[in-house]
Order: C-alpha cells, then sequence, then structure tokens
C-alpha cells in the first residue's frame, strides 16, 4: 500500500476551483472578487474539500481574463488587494483549506513591464525576455489566426501562442527563468501552498522553430513546442524552488499524451506531483470542443482507464471533469432534462478514481451551459475567433449551436447562489449573463434538499477520504465496450468498492462482473431513494464488498 510522505499530502484532498470573477461579489459592484471568496470560504470548508485552486486574481487586461498577466506580484483591482488576499489566505489555513494559485509563465499580457521594454528594440534589457523574428513561421495561434504579430515599435514580430494579446516568454534566457523563480517566491513566502501551473508543457520552444506540420487544425506548429527539448530542464529548476517549501505542483498539460506525461510524474524527470490531462475531455470532440461530435461513454471510459492504469503505482491523477476552459459537464455527458440524476451520476463517475478530485465553482450544485441568442454577447476571445474562423458554409443558428456546446463562457456565468435578485452573486447587475436556471439551481435551494446535487458531492467526496481503499486501491474497469455503463472496481487488501454508473437514458440492467457474483455487496450510495433490479436514467450505485 502507498503511504504518503510529507510532500504526499495532496493525496488525500480534494480541491475546489474558484474563478473569482464569477464566484461572490462582495463590493456590489457587478464583479465577483476576494471580499466574495472571503465570505463564501465556510461554503467551500462545507463541501468536505481541502483546498481552494485561484484561477489568476493578478492585475490583468483580461484579453484572457486574467490569463494575461501585466503585474505578477499583485491583486487585480476588481478582486481586492494584497491585503485582502492575505486575509483569504489566513482565514482559508485556519479552515484547514490550502490554497494553490495559477502560475502563468508560458506568456504575459503584452501590458505587462517587460513587454513594454522588451519592445522598445534589441538594445533593451529586456529585449530577450521575449521571442522575436524577423520573419514569422508557419504556426498557427490557438486563439487568434496565426501565431505571430508584428509589432511597429520593434520593427520585428513577436511569438504568441495563445492571443496576440499574450506574447510568449523566452523560456531559453535564464533571466526570465529566474524571474519565474522569483515569483514563485514570492507567493510561497507569503504562505501560499502550490502552483497549478498553466500550459506548463509549452514552455520550451524547439530550437530554430521550424515550420511546422498542418496536422491539426488550429494548431500547426504544435509539436515544435509541446513537450519541447528542454522543458525538463526548467522544469526541475521550478522544482528545486518547491522543494524548498512544503508546497505541491500541478501542471496543466494539454493535449499531453500518458507517455510523455509519465515524464513529468515520475522517474529522473520527476517535476511535477499531479498533471491536468486532456485526453477525457475528447469524448464528444475533437481536440477542442467546437469540433464537437457526438459524446462516446466508450471513448470517456478509455480515456480515463488509459490515465488510471499508467499511473498506478508511479505517479498520481488529477481528477476533473469540469473547469474554466470547459463547458459544464451536465449538458456535455449528462443531461439537463434528467438534471439531478445526472448530475449526481457525474460526480460519482469521477471522484472515486485513484488521484485527487477537483471540483469546478458551480459544478457542485449542477449549473449547466448558459446559451446566449447572438454572438456579440459572448467575451471569450477563443469562442469569437472559433465563431468566425470555422464552418463558415453553416448557417448562423448552426453555428450559434456550436459555440452553446462549446464556450467558455458556458462555464464562466456568475455563481448561483440563492433564487433572488442576480442569483444572489451581487447586488447589482452581473458583470455576466446569469443563467436562468437559477430559481431551481441554487446554493440555497440546494442546501434544504437532502437529495440535492450539491448533498451528492459532499457524501462522495467524505466517503472517498474515509476509504483506504478509494484512496489508494488499485483500479479495474468492466465491460470497458458496454456503450451505457462504466463500472469499475477499486480494491485493497480484502476490501473493493464496485462503483457502476449508468450513463442511460433508458433503464439498464447491467451484469454482476463474474468475481462479484454470489456476494453480497453493502450499498453505500446511490442517487436514487430506492434500488431496484434495473438502473433507472443515470442511476449510479456504489458497493462495498469483503472479499
Ligand atoms: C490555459 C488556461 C486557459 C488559458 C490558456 C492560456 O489553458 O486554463 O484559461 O486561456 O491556458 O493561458
Ligand atoms: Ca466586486
Amino acid at each position: 500500500m502507498e503511504q504518503t510522505s510529507k510532500r504526499d499530502w495532496y493525496k488525500e484532498m480534494s480541491f475546489y476551483q474558484i474563478w473569482v470573477r464569477s464566484f461572490a461579489d462582495g463590493n456590489g459592484d457587478g464583479i465577483g472578487d476576494l471580499y466574495g471568496v472571503y465570505d463564501k470560504l465556510e461554503y467551500v470548508k462545507s463541501l468536505g474539500v481541502d483546498g481552494i485552486w485561484f484561477s489568476p486574481i493578478y492585475p490583468s487586461p483580461n484579453a484572457d481574463f486574467g490569463y494575461d498577466i501585466s503585474d505578477y506580484k499583485d491583486i487585480h483591482p476588481d478582486f481586492g488587494d494584497l491585503d485582502q488576499f492575505k486575509k483569504v489566505l489566513k482565514k482559508a489555513h485556519e479552515l484547514g483549506l490550502k490554497v494553490i494559485m495559477d502560475l502563468v509563465v508560458n506568456h504575459t499580457s503584452d501590458e505587462h513591464p517587460w513587454f513594454i521594454e522588451s519592445r522598445k528594440g534589441k538594445d533593451n534589457p529586456y529585449s530577450d525576455y521575449y521571442i522575436w523574428r524577423d520573419k514569422p513561421n508557419n504556426w498557427d495561434s490557438l486563439f487568434e489566426g496565426k501565431a505571430w504579430e508584428y509589432d511597429e515599435q520593434r520593427g520585428q514580430y513577436y511569438l504568441h501562442i495563445f492571443a496576440k494579446k499574450q506574447p510568449d516568454l523566452n523560456m531559453d534566457n535564464p533571466k526570465v527563468r529566474e524571474e519565474v523563480k522569483d515569483i514563485m517566491r514570492f507567493w510561497l513566502d507569503m504562505g501560499v501552498d502550490g502552483f497549478r501551473e498553466d500550459v506548463i508543457n509549452f514552455i520550451s520552444k524547439r530550437e530554430g522553430l521550424p515550420n511546422g506540420l498542418p496536422i491539426l487544425p488550429a494548431a500547426k506548429g504544435m509539436s515544435h513546442y509541446k513537450d519541447g527539448p528542454h522543458i525538463h530542464e526548467y522544469l526541475s529548476e521550478f522544482r528545486k524552488v518547491c522543494e524548498e517549501y512544503d508546497c505541491f505542483q500541478l501542471g496543466e498539460g494539454p493535449m499531453t499524451t500518458v507517455k510523455s506525461a509519465m515524464n513529468y510524474l515520475t522517474g529522473p524527470t520527476k517535476s511535477l506531483d499531479m498533471m491536468f490531462s486532456f485526453d477525457h475531455m475528447m469524448a464528444d470532440c475533437f481536440m477542442t470542443e467546437y469540433m464537437h461530435r457526438p459524446f462516446s461513454l466508450v471513448k470517456l471510459k478509455k480515456a480515463l482507464t488509459k490515465w488510471q492504469k499508467a499511473l498506478e503505482g508511479k505517479g498520481w491523477n488529477a481528477l476533473y471533469m469540469e473547469n474554466h476552459d470547459h463547458p459544464r459537464i451536465i449538458s456535455r455527458y449528462g443531461s439537463e432534462h434528467l438534471w439531478r440524476e445526472s448530475g449526481t451520476m457525474l460526480a460519482a463517475c469521477y471522484i472515486f478514481l485513484q488521484g485527487t478530485p477537483f471540483v469546478y465553482q458551480g459544478q457542485e450544485i449542477g449549473m449547466t451551459n448558459i446559451r446566449l441568442m447572438s454572438i456579440d454577447q459572448y467575451v471569450d476571445v477563443s469562442s469569437i475567433t472559433n465563431y468566425h474562423t470555422y464552418h463558415l458554409k453553416e448557417d448562423p443558428e448552426r453555428r450559434l449551436h456550436r459555440i452553446h456546446l462549446s464556450s467558455r463562457d458556458s462555464a464562466r456565468t456568475p455563481m448561483q447562489w440563492n433564487p433572488g435578485a442576480n442569483a444572489g452573486f451581487s447586488n447589482v447587475k452581473p458583470w455576466f449573463y446569469v443563467n436562468p436556471n437559477y430559481k431551481r439551481v441554487n446554493v440555497e435551494s440546494e442546501e434544504k434538499d437532502p437529495a440535492s446535487i450539491l448533498n451528492f458531492y459532499r457524501k462522495c467526496l467524505s466517503l472517498r477520504k474515509s476509504s483506504k481503499t478509494l484512496l489508494y486501491g488499485t483500479y479495474n474497469e468492466f465491460y470497458p465496450k458496454n456503450p451505457n455503463i462504466y463500472m469499475y472496481e477499486r480494491c485493497l487488501d480484502d476490501e473493493a468498492y464496485l462503483v457502476i454508473c449508468s450513463f442511460s437514458r433508458l433503464p439498464v440492467k447491467p451484469k454482476k462482473p463474474e468475481k462479484f457474483r454470489g456476494k453480497r455487496g453493502e450499498l453505500v450510495l446511490c442517487n436514487y431513494e430506492q434500488t431496484h433490479k434495473l438502473f433507472r436514467p443515470f442511476e449510479t450505485r456504489v458497493y462495498r464488498y469483503k472479499l
């Protein structure tokens, strides 16, 4: 059995992700902030989680809502200030919640002082902080057309893998790496407990920046910057800083294969404790949700099982179904009509896997995708680009439908706290549209209902934590080809948990795996009040067996 050592404390934890702008407005300007967060910390604690990941809360012109940072060592004035952050941190720690920050160092904002200096000319001290070329290569950006933008002032092109206002840092420059370490120390010295490292597998670019092959839509060149030549060297430098503190590192790894993930998570090049993988986010799309195709449970299971088995006994998974980059899970893999049923089942289907679960704000109450009437109402840069770039031959209605299915804005609407005005998010008109379903889908109503999605999340998180088997047991999947049922066991010594999730809108009768036949399991969790022979739509059950 795996034991937790001092630096392994994250293994038994679960996390709640806060995207502050839409969480809770504490000072009445319609924008979520750290005053609102402060007031809601008891609620976060009540979920049974042990920590918070804050999406970026630093000063930012918001070209990519915080992921374009103009000052790494301060708080966005919309959210409060450093004093308010320290208050939040102190209270979180008093409640027993760890706090991890988003470390976004693949790029800065073009309004960051480093870039303002760098564009001044080649003899500027910050000249080599970014990636400048006289002639661009053929790479595409992921958010806004070509990956190169001409800068009049400097008379050269700069690289931006994301939006134009997100110039890529030149990580080959040792000074830039020193800056990163300095930023890490700044927050660690203040007492934060670790980092979620944004697109961290993109920070080392192939030497000479060769042209890329057009293998993937919107990603020409990706193979020349994903898992690049010096990535492990650079990450090991950052790792050393973390080792001076009792903190942990979680990397975001877009498009990383499980094979290359092993190099980040295990062995001599281990530089991250966990990684957010993307394979299971492609059960209804190709690469990004905008390239939508029908949901396939078999694909979802295959992705989850692949990561579970590969990391078993070697690494540790970060488990998630939602975050600020993906549409809401009930709208994707469940059903808005069978809202409670699918919302609860989707909790059970991943929280009992091996790894550390992350719950994104609003997921625990079953928030669903918003559908706006026009593309002009959307604010996310990637949704707007996608709409105007792809599928142009389809009619506008169909294209807008694609946005409903795929937009990051779908999951960035204000948190629904109660059935009152503005869903209790703010006293004034919120900065973004509230989902009209807030009268039914909200914290206050769900607190009162023992069978709510909210209370089911609490049950799942506490069950997981109470069981060494669910934390550390081995994982095995049954019937991987079954298109309706996801079934897996977690085993440790003489104990086994059998998790059965129906993704079907119709009743189904899953077969008990051979090894459990003739044995009586104890039903420890179910999302219906009573069980029958058949599994009803989106039913989930968890049984415990003594073997
Ligand atoms: C990550 C973030 C996403 C951001 C992108 C560029 O994928 O999660 O929100 O847009 O990196 O920073
Ligand atoms: Ca506010």
